[in-house]
């Protein structure tokens, strides 16, 4: 593994559920491993800012999957700068807003979404040399041969406090949007947010970012200079 973490093919799989690190740990590894970077999440609120858009109810499956279908994504996967458009319209700053993620695990709970952000994924996982891809079904069902497999957890309380400080929302509310989107995300039929039985399943909550990337490193390389 050593020698692949610095040359060659590889492909690193980060899932876990929201506030658990993922994304600052992901685009960290992935500057550090000069590769490219997927974030899944950012997809799958592309398509929902579409749907939101056209005026779609996020509820019906049927115009969702039609919406999902047409959209134009522009996925960027510069771990420094990961630019997302959609139809040729920059959402870096509206997939974040409240709007989305109030609507985000209805439209990623629909099959032939999920169906097309795979094959999505797997086009642009095939189309670089190396990458770290974060999401929830990463390991499980994008890249079930990822080189290395991670599950990120961190306790609620970690994670609603990581999430209330990153979009300067109030700690209570963003714990009970974090518990709503947990259970519709690990409750799902297609593809729920799963732990493949072979990642390496890593406690955040005490953990600083760099503490969680330098074990990966380690995983990844052996023994890393701090
Ligand atoms: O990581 P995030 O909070 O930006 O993800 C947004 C939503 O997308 C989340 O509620 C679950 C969904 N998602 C998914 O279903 N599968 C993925 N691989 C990534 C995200």
């Amino acid at each position: 593994m050593a020698e692949k973490a610095r040359t060659g093919r590889l492909v690193v799989a980060v899932d876990g559920p929201s506030g658990s690190g993922k994304s600052t740990v992901s685009r960290r590894l992935a500057t550090a491993l000069d590769a490219s970077y997927l974030d899944t999440g950012a997809m799958y609120r592309a398509v929902t800012w579409a749907v939101l858009r056209c005026g779609i109810d996020p509820q019906d499956a049927g115009a969702v999957a039609k919406a999902a279908e047409e959209v134009e994504l522009t996925i960027g996967v510069d771990p420094a700068a990961p630019h997302f458009a959609a139809d040729d319209v920059p959402v870096d700053q509206e997939i974040r807003g409240p709007e989305v993620t109030a609507a985000v695990s209805a439209v990623s709970a629909v099959p032939e979404v999920r169906r097309l952000m795979v094959n999505r994924q797997r086009e642009v996982i095939a189309a670089a040399e190396r990458i770290v891809v974060e999401g929830r079904d990463i390991g499980a069902v994008v890249a079930p041969d990822a080189d290395l497999k991670v599950y990120l957890t961190a306790s609620a309380e970690a994670r609603a406090q990581r999430r209330s400080a990153e979009y300067a929302a109030d700690v209570v509310a963003t714990a009970a949007d974090l518990a709503r989107r947990d259970r519709l995300d690990s409750t799902r039929t297609t593809s729920p947010l799963q732990q493949a039985p072979d990642a390496i399943v890593l406690d955040t909550t005490e953990l600083g970012i760099d503490e969680v990337v330098h074990r990966l490193r380690e995983l990844l390389d052996g023994p890393v200079a701090p």
